[in-house]
C-alpha cells in the first residue's frame, strides 16, 4: 500500500522492552491463528486468553467477527477488502505486541501473502497457529450455520466452498482439530505459549 503521509518522524518510547517482559512474566508476540470458518480459532484463542490471563499473563483475543464491527466495518469480503482486513489487524497486532500483550487473532486470513505482511508488522515474535481442519470437518460442524447458507449460494466469497484458502507452508504450529478436541488442543496450545514466551529475565 503507498504510504501517503509525510513530515512524521517516529518517536522513541522510554520504557525497555526487557523491562515491560519482566513485569509481565512473559514477552510480547502474536500467536495468529488461521484456518477454515469452524477450524476452531475462536474457540482455542478464547480459552487460551481465559487460561493465560488466569496465570498473570497480559493475553488479548482480536477476533475476526468482532474487528469486523468496527475497525474493519467498511469493510467486506472481496479479496481487495479481506487483505486490507488483515493488513489492519496485523499492525495492530504488531503495536499490542510491542506493548508486551500476547495476542492471539482469530481471523480465517486465507491468503498466504496477507499473512506474511501481518507477520512483518510483529516481526519476530510472530508465530503462526494453523488449525488444520479440512472443509468436511468444518462443514460438519457448521457451528454458525455458514456453510449450509454458503452452499445455498447466499454466502459470495465463503473460504473453502467459493474462495480459496491457502494453507500455510511452514506454520510455527500446526494443530489437527479435526482429530484432537478442545481440551487437547488448548493443552499444546498453552505449552506453546510457555515455552516461547515466558521470560524470567
Ligand atoms: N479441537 C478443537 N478445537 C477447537 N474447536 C473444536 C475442536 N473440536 C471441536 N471443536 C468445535 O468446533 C467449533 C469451532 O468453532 P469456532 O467458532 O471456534 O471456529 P472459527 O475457526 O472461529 O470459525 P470462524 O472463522 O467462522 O469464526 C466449535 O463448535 C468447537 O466446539
Ligand atoms: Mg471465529
Amino acid at each position: 500500500m503507498p504510504i501517503k503521509s509525510t513530515n512524521i518522524s517516529a518517536v522513541e518510547h522510554r520504557v525497555e522492552k526487557d523491562a515491560r517482559w519482566r513485569a509481565n512474566g512473559h514477552r510480547g508476540g502474536v500467536l495468529w491463528f488461521t484456518g477454515l470458518s469452524g477450524s476452531g480459532k475462536t474457540t482455542l484463542a478464547l480459552e487460551l486468553e481465559r487460561t493465560l490471563f488466569a496465570k498473570g499473563w497480559q493475553a488479548y483475543v482480536l477476533d475476526g467477527d468482532n474487528v469486523r464491527h468496527g475497525l474493519s466495518s467498511d469493510l467486506g469480503f472481496s479479496p481487495a477488502d479481506r487483505t486490507e482486513n488483515i493488513r489492519r489487524i496485523g499492525e495492530v497486532a504488531g503495536l499490542f505486541a510491542d506493548s508486551g500483550f500476547l495476542v492471539l487473532t482469530a481471523f480465517i486470513s486465507p491468503y498466504r501473502a496477507d499473512r506474511k505482511l501481518a507477520r512483518g508488522a510483529a516481526s519476530d515474535t510472530f508465530h503462526e497457529v494453523y488449525l488444520e481442519a479440512d472443509v468436511e470437518a468444518c462443514e460438519k460442524r457448521d457451528p454458525k450455520g455458514l456453510y449450509v447458507k454458503a452452499r445455498r449460494g447466499e454466502i459470495p466469497d465463503f473460504t473453502g466452498i467459493s474462495a480459496p484458502y491457502e494453507a500455510p507452508e511452514k506454520p510455527e504450529l500446526a494443530i489437527d482439530t479435526a482429530a484432537l478436541d478442545v481440551a487437547q488442543s488448548l493443552a499444546i496450545l498453552l505449552d506453546y505459549a510457555e515455552r516461547n514466551f515466558a521470560f524470567d529475565g
